[in-house]
């Protein structure tokens, strides 16, 4: 309660003394214990001092150059989202690019001939944004926009919108309330998005011991700490926290058995809202240990284009992590047989869980 106290005693700068003292007197609290809370937020950037630069509040990695380095990389991914949007771009076309990182894709948007590109950048990289326009000539069709969309305006609706925003949760990155913000009050009504469509997919795995021993609490890990340590580590076997999916890398998660097709658990047509929970049933197609239920996205960019995460399909390079839904208890299921589960969609994350 006084950390709030605190922010909203910063709705105006004011000096530290005068914030810890205003506070402690009006909470009644402790004056260590205020102090140490207003340590916690401008630890955490929620306060700033007034001389900090504004960089400093840029969300987490995204400033970072290796993480646009890891998506560049991902050949098949930028390669797939520029082919949609040479295929969509029209000479009449306002492009509104939503996280444009690098500015790849507004760039591309802009060489591809659209009237003029909008790109959004919350973070320092749209600096880089702008240095890409003027190299590749386009400067005078691109207006970079540091900042949130949510809180950017536009001069003009947008024709289409560009945003990759997805997450290795895909919608962790809040593409759904960032497409829903946009189509009230930055695009066209009938604006057109890459991508329109996203599609969420699971089946069952078997994983190998030796790469569920990094993700679980087993027999094999715990009976090894126990010999090692003199400590009986056998009771977080049975510990389990399943709502928490894991993340593998592409080279793991294709050396993963599929021991069921995948089935379509859901999506996000942009045009529409999201469905709360849906059931779905995974058939074994061969017998073998069921250890975990693998999830991964696909979207749809335009017409004939799309982009799958499914391991054994993406690209080596795929720069999305897969979701791992590990059972606290392999088990042995048979051909044929049966597992209901259910997807639970909220606005921001994808939750695989057991039937209610
Ligand atoms: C996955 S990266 C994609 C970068 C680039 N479009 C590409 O494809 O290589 C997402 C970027 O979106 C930015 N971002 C996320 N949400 C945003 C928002 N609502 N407004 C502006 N930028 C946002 C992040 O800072 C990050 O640079």
């Amino acid at each position: 309660m006084h950390g709030l106290a605190l922010l909203a005693a910063c709705s105006e700068p004011t000096t530290l003394r005068a914030l810890v003292d205003g506070v402690a007197a009006r909470s009644r609290r402790d004056f260590a214990e205020i102090a140490a809370t207003l340590m916690l937020l401008i630890d955490n950037g929620l306060l700033l001092g007034a001389e900090t630069p504004l960089q400093k509040t840029d969300q987490g990695t995204w400033a970072h150059f290796p993480t646009h380095i890891g998506l560049l990389d991902d050949e098949l991914r930028t390669k797939q989202f520029l082919a949609a949007i040479r295929a969509q771009v029209t000479a009449d076309d306002v492009v509104l690019d939503i996280g444009s990182g690098t500015g790849v894709m507004a760039v591309g948007a802009a060489l591809a001939g659209a009237k003029h590109v909008f790109a959004m950048e919350a973070s320092a990289m749209a600096g880089t944004v702008r240095e890409l326009a003027r190299a590749n000539g386009v400067a005078d069709r691109v207006t970079v926009l540091q900042g949130w969309s949510t809180r950017l305006e536009l001069p003009t609706r947008a024709t289409l919108l560009v945003t990759e925003t997805i997450g290795n949760d895909p919608l962790g990155e809040h593409i759904v309330d960032i497409v829903a913000d946009a189509k009230k009050r930055l695009l066209t009504k009938d604006a057109r998005i890459i991508p329109h469509e996203l599609s969420v997919y699971a089946y069952l795995a078997s994983v190998p011991d030796e790469l569920a021993d990094y993700h679980r609490f087993g027999a094999g890990n715990t009976g090894r700490w126990s010999r090692d340590y003199g400590i009986d580590f056998g009771v977080l076997a049975h510990v389990t926290n399943q709502a928490l999916p894991t993340s593998l890398e592409q080279r793991e998660a294709a050396s993963l058995l599929e021991l069921s097709e995948p089935v379509l658990v859901g999506g996000v047509d942009f045009g529409s809202t999201l469905p709360l929970i849906t059931p779905f049933a995974l058939v074994a197609k061969s017998a073998g240990r069921f250890d975990a239920v693998v999830s991964y996205f696909e979207v749809a960019l335009a017409p004939g284009i799309t982009l799958s995460t499914r391991p054994s399909i993406a690209s080596p390079t795929n720069s999305w992590l897969t979701r791992l839904w590990l059972e606290s208890t392999p088990r042995w299921v048979a051909a044929g047989e049966v597992i209901r589960l259910q997807a639970r969609f909220a606005q921001s994350s994808i939750v695989i869980e057991p039937t209610t």
